[in-house]
């Protein structure tokens, strides 16, 4: 996500700002900003690229001032340029913020504020709040903040300046990390600790729908009924570096935590009524192009392509139109047999991947319309595809990927069931359950997440063996494929997964005593079948980890070891509960067998090598 520092104080603001900005860059950014309050003016400095940029393009003299703001953009509305880099200005430049998230009804509001005569400069959805804290403004900063906070919907993590209050910023915060940290006669706002801890240990961290004015001597909190809140700050104890891993020891972990966030992210606008409707207007399908999709190509690379293998059980099954799944590198090379009405799906969370734009570039050329779901905005696949679907993830840090595999079948379904609903696929009742269900998802997963600790045990067995099988029968062999790629990756075992039906075929051969075999048997549908595999395995030594729905406690006794996941959800979305023991088990593997977790050798997060 982006970073946002904030200083006022005794001191320069800009070298505090800058150095606020290095200390967020390892999160990954697209563009950087700073302003600073001058003594008669709000001195505003941005760039595309790096902090560096910002450091030559301000020179030597940089401006001067007490207090000010500084940002790093991950693009959302508008590609990475200067103009749409933060801060924002309102249409005078008195007027300044900072944001991180993302506004859902910028574009009402957009259109309601050009017609009072406001007029926008960037394609971003932050600068709508500019304009609202500058059309409520009446003398006090605070004030119009917290009324312009009340019209947007969304997620946002905001420092506003006003030049005429240059002894105040004003913040707020709703369902993204803002904090303060108080230095005597100084005080420091970020979104990160990481750039606070430089400073100082005592913190305030903002709660939902709060807002702030913070003065070099004063902090002051309010409640969403803007009544002040008294509140002690705490004494944080982290070192920098585990503050930029949220206190984990790796990214990783850190990614497969965040991941009820993440989906909240992906949903936001598009979920709308507690689930009951699926809004994907901004794809912009006309009803008849949807109507006439007859087949549906899905092209990606490694995990992009496993989340492809889901969306094909999905799409077949609820469409019933036929899909077919290529690796990138194989799609380009195969002379695919494309046919008018066909549309073709590209997944990658970079959107740099090189073999997944080049089945890109072919399909187009082809004359094919491509959707591309990728979670980089301004990425190459987003900027050549006709249509994008962002999976608003977050930047991803960890070579292995998690939450961005968890986002991309997210879309998938998202994808899938608003396609049904625009072609009057399913009926309404049942199209409202599968919406309300991914709706509820993140607490699914959060309740996934506190069983974390039902994994390192597990992870100590594989972690002593060279080898290691996967198996699984239908959406259960696609998530089986994404958690043998997740262990051999980082751990370096290597991990087979088969078609649970297959092994008989040959690998069956290689079973021998002791070997961990992680079987999925979460399909109710194959269950019977998935068990028969299972005894096969038993029968010649093999020592079975099972991931199973409650309800099937008869498997129990069949296997070594157990993880049940909730029955409450029908099968078809179990695929996303199913994955994060799958994360864990490679990740506590690794980290047993001291392997660079988020480094894994021989591996770059994006290949940009055909
Ligand atoms: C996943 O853990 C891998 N690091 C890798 O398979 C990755 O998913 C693949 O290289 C595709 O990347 P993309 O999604 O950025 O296109």
């Amino acid at each position: 996500m982006c970073g946002i520092i904030g200083y006022i104080g005794g001191k320069q603001a800009y070298p505090i700002l800058i150095e606020g900005l290095h200390k967020l860059e390892y999160k990954g950014y697209d563009s950087a900003g700073i302003a600073v309050q001058g003594p008669d003016s709000l001195k505003i400095i941005k760039t595309k690229g790096k902090v560096s940029h910002l450091e030559e393009k301000a020179g030597e003299g940089f401006p001067v001032g007490f207090a000010g703001f500084g940002h790093l953009r991950w693009a959302t509305h508008g590609a990475p340029s200067e103009i749409n880099a933060h801060p924002q200005k309102a249409c005078s430049d008195d007027f300044a913020l900072v944001h991180n998230g993302i506004i859902e009804n910028y574009l009402s509001l957009r259109r309601w504020l050009e017609s009072e005569g406001h007029r926008f400069v960037s394609e971003t959805d932050t600068e709508v709040i500019a304009h609202l804290i500058e059309h409520y403004y009446r003398g006090d900063l605070l004030e119009s903040v917290q009324e312009a906070i009340k019209k947007v919907t969304g997620s946002f993590a905001l420092i506003a300046g006003y030049r005429d209050e240059k002894d105040r910023l004003v913040c707020a915060r709703k369902d993204l990390p803002l904090m303060i940290g108080l230095g005597g006669e100084e005080n420091f706002i970020s979104s990160d600790l990481a750039a606070l801890l430089p400073h100082t240990r005592k913190i305030h961290i903002l709660e939902d729908g709060e807002t702030a004015l913070v003065t070099a001597s004063a902090v002051k909190i309010y409640n969403t009924d803007c009544t002040v809140l008294q509140r002690k700050a705490q004494e944080i104890t982290w070192d920098v570096t585990s503050a930029e891993k949220g206190g984990y020891e790796h990214f990783m972990r850190k990614e497969i935590m965040e991941q009820p966030q993440a989906l909240r992210e992906t949903m936001r606008g598009r979920l709308l009524e507690g689930g009951r409707k699926i809004n994907l207007a901004e794809l912009d399908f006309a009803p008849e192009e949807i109507e006439k999709i007859s087949k549906i190509f899905i092209v990606a690379c490694g995990t992009a392509y496993h989340a492809g293998l889901v969306g094909k059980y999905l799409l077949e099954k609820i469409l019933r139109i036929p899909v077919e799944v290529d690796v990138a590198s194989e799609f380009r090379y195969r002379d695919p047999l494309l046919c008018a009405d066909t549309l073709v799906i590209v997944i990658s969370q970079s959107g740099e991947t090189a073999d997944t734009l080049a089945a890109l570039r072919l399909a187009r050329e082809r004359g094919q319309q491509v959707l591309a779901i990728t979670n980089v905005v301004g990425s190459s696949v987003a900027r050549e595809a006709d249509k994008v679907f962002f999976t608003w993830a977050g930047p991803e840090i960890a070579v292995a990927s998690t939450k961005a595999y968890l986002t991309q079948l997210f879309s998938l379904y998202l994808l899938t069931f608003y396609l049904a609903q625009e072609r009057g696929a399913m009926e309404q009742i049942e199209l409202q359950k599968a919406g309300e269900a991914l709706y509820n998802l993140p607490d699914q997963v959060e309740e996934i997440l506190n069983r974390e600790k039902e994994i390192p045990g597990i992870a100590s067995y594989l972690s002593r063996w060279e080898s290691a099988f996967f198996i699984g029968r239908n959406l259960d062999f696609a998530v089986a494929l994404e958690g043998a790629l997740k262990l051999k990756e980082i751990s370096y075992i290597h991990a087979e997964a088969y078609a649970a039906g297959e092994l008989k075929h040959g690998a069956l051969a290689l079973i021998v005593e002791g070997i961990p075999v992680v079987a999925l048997a979460i399909q109710e549908t194959v269950l019977e079948k998935s068990l028969s595999n299972i005894k096969e395995i038993k029968a010649r030594g093999g020592y079975v980890f099972c991931f199973a729905r409650e309800g099937m406690e008869a498997l129990a006794s069949e296997v070594d070891s157990i993880f049940y996941l909730p029955s409450t959800l029908d099968d078809i979305f179990l695929p996303m509960l199913a994955v994060i023991p799958l994360q864990f088990l490679a990740y506590y593997t690794a980290v047993a067998r001291g392997c660079p977790v988020d480094n894994p050798r021989n591996l770059t997060k994006s290949v940009t090598v055909e």
